[in-house]
């Protein structure tokens, strides 16, 4: 089988397929002013058919995990349709999504029955005030019943993101409040390092903290640094006897992060991104019109992994195509 597969020896087992731009929430470091539609771009969001296609073609180039994001995935109505239709007809092993979790009470048992894999909910702070002030929005116990919700209906793999913002999220008593959290429940806690977008400068040059202080608080703990496996992520994580869950750290400024790269993204219009701060990215959109497309649409992916770099441009303030995250999903 022909499989994903870059210049410098890496795998990408992994897609991250982001199905709408929309976004309900404000983050301060990614939609400051909420979601406005890109008036210069009036392509549709990739459809369901469009999805599944795309989905059969990944699994046959040896891809074994899609992550659906957003901006918020779980806006679109037919979200839960395009899992069970993944899950059912594609051959990929695991789907997952990462949402910001807003309506999680409300969907909790959908997910579970369409077979959904594993979730990633964002979320800054488990202080409310906090939370408000980082995402515009008051919705932090509700998210949170949302996660009772789903470990009530024995949903595994439950993760948890939040992005370290200096001053805001970032002291002693923020990392012992996720320390009591991953205590009492078996959910992975990860700190992301703000990154720098086309639009974030000044709220980047404000706010970003290297994870280091984190780590020290880790090393301080004595949490253990887990040695990864084959396929994982740029994330670090770490264990401690008498705790359900993990920590981990992401820290796209650290060096050789670019080394473990496992993914590749596709935006919700159907433009192929072989990094997150990347200046590439076609359309491989038109191939997924038709069933008989299959192989034209799997030799395109193959052939634009050729243009894969070797690392991104961060440290010299190269944040490549996207203005923000919400169209590319983190
Ligand atoms: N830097 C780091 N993380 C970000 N996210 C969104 N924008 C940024 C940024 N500039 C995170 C969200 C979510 C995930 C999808 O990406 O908070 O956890
Ligand atoms: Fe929405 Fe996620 Fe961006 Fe926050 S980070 S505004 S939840 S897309």
């Amino acid at each position: 089988m022909n499989i994903l597969k870059d210049n410098f020896g890496r795998k990408f087992p992994y897609i991250r397929l982001s199905i709408s731009d929309v976004c309900n929430f404000k983050c301060g470091y990614c939609l400051p002013d909420g979601y406005r539609i890109d008036k210069s771009d009036n392509r549709k969001f990739i459809s369901k058919e469009e999805i599944s296609r795309l989905a059969k073609a990944l699994s046959e180039l040896g891809v074994s995990k899609i992550r659906l994001t957003g901006g918020e995935p779980t806006i679109r109505k037919d979200f839960i349709d395009i899992i069970k239709d993944i899950k059912k007809n594609s051959g990929i092993k695991k789907t997952v999504i990462t949402t910001n979790g807003y309506k999680l009470n409300k969907i909790a048992k959908d997910i579970k029955n369409s077979g959904l894999d594993g979730i990633n909910i964002s979320i800054d702070s488990l202080n409310s005030n906090t939370f408000k002030q980082i995402t515009g929005h008051d919705r932090l116990d509700e998210i949170l019943d949302g996660i009772k919700e789903l470990q009530k209906l024995n949903f595994k793999d439950i993760k948890i993101n939040a992005v370290l913002i200096k001053g805001v999220n970032d002291t002693e008593k923020d990392f012992k409040e996720w320390s009591n959290f991953i205590k009492q429940n078996e959910i992975d806690f990860r700190y992301i390092e703000l990154m720098q977008t086309g639009d974030n400068l000044e709220y980047f040059k404000k706010f970003h903290i290297s994870a280091d202080k984190f780590i020290e608080f880790l090393n301080k703990e004595k949490w253990i640094i887990q040695t990864f496996g084959k396929d994982a992520g740029p994330s670090k994580n770490f264990i401690k006897p008498g705790f359900k869950g993990k920590f981990g750290v992401i820290a796209p400024y650290s060096k050789d992060f670019c080394k473990s790269c496992n993914r590749l993204r596709i935006t919700a219009k159907g433009d192929l991104r072989l990094c997150l701060f990347g200046n590439t990215g076609i359309s491989i959109r038109h191939l997924m019109q038709k069933d008989e497309q299959l192989e034209e649409l799997k030799d395109l992916i193959l052939k634009q992994l050729n243009y894969k770099k070797e690392s991104h441009y961060l440290e010299i303030g190269e944040t490549g195509l996207n203005k923000n995250l919400s169209t590319i999903g983190g």
